[in-house]
C-alpha cells in the first residue's frame, strides 16, 4: 500500500469488475470510486487545477468557481481543501444531499440554483448563467468550466483510456456515459490512436439533449445535460445508446442484489452496455464500461423504494421472469423480494 500525503495521490485504478456473470458477454467494469473524492471527476479536478497553476491563472488569491451536479464539485473541494484555495461550487436541487454536505464538510461555499433558465437552457443554463454573474462581480473568481476545458477530456487521455488499454489489449468495446463529456472524448481520443480499432459506444440518459434527443426530465445527476456540451465530437463516437431512468434504476438494484453498490451512472451505462451486446455480441467480443462512482451517495434516491415509486410508478422495482430465474440459478433459492418499507424503529419485545 503506498504512504501518501496528499488525498490526490491516492486512486484505485486497476480495478474492474467481471460482469459475465449477471450478463453471459465479456463486459467488464472499470471502477473508478475507489479515492478520497469518491468518483472519476477526481482526475478532471487534478487536471484542470494542475493546469490553471501551470499557466499562472490560480494563484493564492484566486476563488474558485465551477458548476458540478456533486462530484466534481467534491473532487474541487477536496483539491482547494488541501492546497488552501477558496473555492464556490454551484449546483442545483439535484445534487445529492450527501455531496452538498460532504462539500461544506471541506469548507468549500454551494450555491444551489433552484429554477430553470428563463431561456430555455435548463438547470445546467441557470447554473452557468449564475457562475458567469459571479466572474463578472468579482475578478478574483476563476471558472475552470469543465464543459470546455481541454484539461478534462486530457485526464482522462492521460490516465483512464491507457489504463483500460494496457489491462484489455484485445479490447473491442468501450461504453462510456457522457456528462461534460471529458471522460468519453479524452478515452475516445487515446483509443483511435491505437492501432487496433476500438468500438466507443456512448451512453446517455433519456431527456438528455447531449446527441441532439428531445429535453425531458432527468432527476439522477451525473451523466446527460440540458444544453449542448460544446466538449463532444461526435466524430469519435461510433455509437449511442440512450437509457431511462427506470432502467439505470433497474440496473443499480440489480447491481446491488450481488452485493455491488453503484451510483445512478453506472446503472446507466451498465444498462446501455447490456443493451448494446445482446443487440451486437455473438460471444466474440471483450467489452470495458466505465463505473464513475459508488453508491453511498444515492441512498436516499436510487436505493429508497418510495422515492423510486413516487418518480418512476410501482412496476420499476418489479424484477422480470428471467432476471428473477437467473437469480433464483445463482444462489439456488428464491430471494425475497425487496418490500416498500425502511427500517424503522426495533419495536419493543
Ligand atoms: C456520477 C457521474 N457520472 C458520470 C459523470 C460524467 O462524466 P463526464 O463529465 O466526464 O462526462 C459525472 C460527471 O460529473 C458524474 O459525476
Amino acid at each position: 500500500m503506498p504512504i501518501i500525503t496528499d488525498p490526490q495521490e491516492f486512486n484505485q485504478e486497476e480495478l474492474y469488475i467481471d460482469l459475465r456473470p449477471m450478463c453471459g458477454h465479456s463486459l467488464f467494469l472499470k471502477v473508478e470510486g475507489f479515492n478520497f473524492a469518491g468518483s472519476i471527476k477526481l482526475k478532471a479536478a487534478a487536471e484542470m487545477v494542475r493546469a490553471a497553476e501551470r499557466d499562472g491563472s490560480l494563484t493564492p488569491d484566486s476563488i474558485l468557481v465551477e458548476s458540478s451536479s456533486g462530484n466534481l464539485g467534491v473532487a474541487l473541494s477536496m483539491l482547494a481543501a488541501n492546497k488552501g484555495y477558496r473555492f464556490v461550487c454551484v449546483t442545483d436541487s439535484r445534487c445529492n444531499p450527501a455531496a452538498l454536505r460532504l462539500m461544506e464538510s471541506f469548507d468549500a461555499e454551494v450555491h444551489v440554483i433552484t429554477e430553470p433558465a428563463a431561456n430555455g437552457g435548463g438547470r445546467l443554463g441557470a447554473r452557468l448563467d449564475h457562475v458567469r454573474g459571479l466572474c463578472a462581480s468579482d475578478d478574483r473568481y476563476l471558472w475552470l468550466n469543465q464543459y470546455g476545458n481541454p484539461a478534462n477530456p486530457r485526464a482522462h487521455y492521460r490516465t483512464t483510456a491507457p489504463a483500460i488499454a494496457r489491462r484489455f489489449p484485445e479490447l473491442d468495446v468501450l461504453f462510456i456515459g457522457a456528462g461534460t463529456c471529458g471522460t468519453l472524448m479524452g478515452c475516445a481520443r487515446y483509443m483511435h490512436e491505437l492501432r487496433r480499432p476500438v468500438k466507443i459506444v456512448a451512453v446517455d440518459t433519456v431527456g438528455s439533449v447531449t446527441f441532439g434527443g428531445p429535453s425531458g426530465r432527468r432527476l439522477i445527476p451525473g451523466l446527460g445535460a440540458g444544453v449542448r456540451v460544446p466538449q463532444l465530437d461526435e466524430s469519435y463516437v461510433d455509437d449511442l445508446v440512450m437509457v431511462p431512468e427506470a432502467k439505470t434504476i433497474r440496473t443499480c438494484r440489480r447491481l446491488a442484489r450481488r452485493g455491488f453498490l453503484f451510483g445512478g451512472s453506472t446503472g446507466t451505462v451498465v444498462s446501455g452496455a447490456l443493451d448494446w451486446l445482446a443487440r451486437n455480441d455473438a460471444g466474440d467480443l471483450t467489452a470495458v464500461a466505465v463505473s464513475p462512482d459508488l453508491g453511498e451517495h444515492y441512498m436516499e434516491t436510487v436505493y429508497t423504494d418510495e422515492w423510486v415509486q413516487e418518480h418512476y410508478g410501482e412496476g420499476v422495482l418489479a424484477r422480470d421472469e428471467p432476471e428473477a430465474a437467473a437469480e433464483r440459478d445463482r444462489v439456488g433459492r428464491p430471494r425475497r423480494a425487496r418490500r416498500g418499507r425502511r427500517l424503522g424503529a426495533i419495536p419493543a419485545r
